[in-house]
């Protein structure tokens, strides 16, 4: 299965790949964010959600569990879940968000996916986010970030990040990552 690879991001770095996901994301599909407290995970799904239009305060569900946004202008008719699942005290618990209803119609984004083991389907891509501390940034700064795409939608998908990102270099648009 594809894989990229990101040796050390800084946040603006992390933030320009947000964007280059969102822009190309599939309009459904599960995504996983990994990493441990404080990685950069919600930092990670606020400027996808940016990306993609949304406005105002993008909190994180670390408390409701799940965050739903229903998107406007270019991505109208599309819809965002942002789930936090560090607070689910049961993978089962996760019917009770109604998420199986879900699955068809929206691009649903998970943090601590870990904790819904046994009751998610395979995700279409995983991001993952560890601290780096061998690199030129100071290590408060620097990720390291994979991306592995586990679908053939995921793989679609990825390819077609890279593309938007080729693209934004050659057109000179955005940080030099
Ligand atoms: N390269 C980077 N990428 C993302 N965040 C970074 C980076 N460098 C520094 N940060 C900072 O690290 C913090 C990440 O916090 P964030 O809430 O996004 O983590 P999280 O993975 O969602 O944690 P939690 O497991 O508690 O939900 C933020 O304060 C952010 O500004
Ligand atoms: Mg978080």
């Amino acid at each position: 299965m594809m894989r990229l690879e990101y040796p050390a991001l800084d946040e603006l770095a992390v933030a320009r790949l947000a964007q280059s996901l969102a822009c190309t994301a599939p309009a459904t599909g599960l995504f996983f964010l990994e990493g441990g407290l404080g990685a950069g995970k919600t930092t990670f799904a606020r400027a996808f959600l940016r990306a993609l239009g949304v406005q105002g305060t993008v909190r994180s569900p670390t408390y409701t569990l799940i965050e739903p946004y229903d998107l406007t202008a270019e991505f109208i008719g599309r819809r965002v879940l942002h789930l936090d699942l560090y607070r689910l005290a049961d993978p089962e618990e996760l019917d009770d968000l109604g998420l199986r209803d879900e699955y068809e119609q929206a691009l649903i984004l998970i943090e601590w996916p870990e904790r819904g083991a046994g009751e998610l389907p395979v995700p279409d891509v995983t991001l993952s986010l560890t601290p780096e501390t061998g690199s030129a940034l100071s290590a408060a700064q620097a990720r390291r970030v994979r991306l592995t795409a586990h679908t053939p939608k995921g793989t679609q998908w990825l390819r077609g990040c890279q593309i938007a990102r080729a693209a934004c270099r050659t057109l000179g648009i955005g940080a030099k990552i």
